[in-house]
């Protein structure tokens, strides 16, 4: 009996360390271990024993069944840890939903705007947001003291410029970057400077210390108050469909003469009257007209051979009529849920 003990002992601890995977480890607990298996056979021998040799043999089988046991469950959990981590994915199942990002509502307006004016031959231009005090306001025909710069107060800051003055400020409009690309690239000129721009306002539901703009402006030989015109007609008729009308209404800028205000038929009644056009079925849009001499001048471009139109659009403003937006904070919030149905 303790041979046949000893033996079955060695056979079982020899296949166990052979097992691979939960199949042999099945058929091994079904061979050695169960109620019919080979140890509890071998047992059942002890009861035809006599006393003394069943209380050796008996203490002997339990020790070797207990150490059998042992191993056995020893074997399953390294085995099964290993399994877990190598075999056992179900490549099946579905995978983990990859959730994609969004446009902001104000970058979508952005795009369609550069589409519309690039198949015009626009250049798309950048500026910089901290700009100087001549750029944004001096060179645009608004000198230190015009009453203009009551209207657009911004954050100046607070560090002395390479002549020893304060003169930054975070822009308020992106006008000063037609300046800028007249410097550049001189004339004939077709740029579109979409951007942000800053003032110190009291922010409600229609005002924001910061805020998008699109700047436009062509520049080239005899550009008219009619080319102003039918180009303004043109751009409504792209962004809003093409039976959009213009009017415009004379409103003084500084950098241009004679300015206006470019009034759009309301893309949402057509005319009609409705809420969002405040019953007039108008929508104003876009401020524009021709450049001012001394524009050109300070953009280095002589207005005796060269003349142009400049014209300038909120974008904000934009966007919130087009997806119906009635709080101006909601674009900068970072609020996903807003964020999400763009
Ligand atoms: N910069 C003006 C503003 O912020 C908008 C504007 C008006 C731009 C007329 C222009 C223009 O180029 O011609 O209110």
């Amino acid at each position: 009996m303790k041979n046949k003990l000893n033996e079955l002992r060695a056979e079982f601890l020899e296949e166990l360390s052979r097992a691979t995977n939960n199949d042999h480890l099945r058929d091994l607990e079904l061979k050695f271990l169960s109620r019919k298996g080979q140890l509890s056979e071998l047992m059942g021998g002890l009861k035809d024993l006599s006393a003394e040799l069943k209380k050796e043999s008996g203490e002997l089988a339990n020790t070797v069944k207990k150490e059998l046991q042992d191993k056995f469950e020893e074997m399953k959990k390294s085995l099964n840890s290993y399994v877990s981590k190598t075999e056992n994915i179900d490549v099946t199942l579905p995978g983990n939903k990859i959730s994609q990002g969004h446009l902001n509502p104000i970058t979508l307006v952005q795009n369609e705007l550069e589409d519309i004016f690039s198949s015009l031959g626009f250049m798309i231009l950048d500026g910089p947001e901290l700009e100087s005090d001549y750029f944004n306001f001096t060179a645009l025909n608004v000198p230190p003291s015009h009453p203009a710069r009551d209207m657009q107060d911004t954050f100046y800051v607070d560090q002395k410029n390479k002549d020893g003055q304060y003169d930054l400020l975070m822009r308020t409009q992106t006008s000063p970057v037609q300046i800028r690309a007249m410097l550049k690239y001189g004339a004939p000129l077709k740029a579109l400077v979409p951007g942000r721009c800053f003032r110190n306002e009291a922010t409600d539901a229609r005002h924001d210390h910061t805020f998008y703009q699109v700047e436009g402006l062509l520049i080239g030989k005899d550009i008219s108050f009619a080319n102003l015109k039918s180009f303004l007609e043109l751009v409504g008729q792209k962004l809003f469909g093409p039976n959009t009308k213009l009017r415009m209404r004379p409103k003084f800028f500084p950098f241009v003469e004679p300015g206006n205000n470019g009034e759009y038929t309301c893309f949402l009644c057509q005319g009609k009257g409705c809420r969002v056009c405040k019953y007039t079925g108008w929508l104003e849009i876009v401020g524009a007209g021709l450049i001012h001499p001394d524009v050109l001048r300070a953009g280095g471009i002589d207005p005796e051979v060269y003349s142009g139109l400049a014209f300038g659009f909120g974008l904000t403003r934009l966007a919130m009529l087009k997806y119906n937006i009635n709080d101006v904070r909601l674009f900068n919030s970072g609020d996903i849920k807003f964020l999400e149905q763009f």
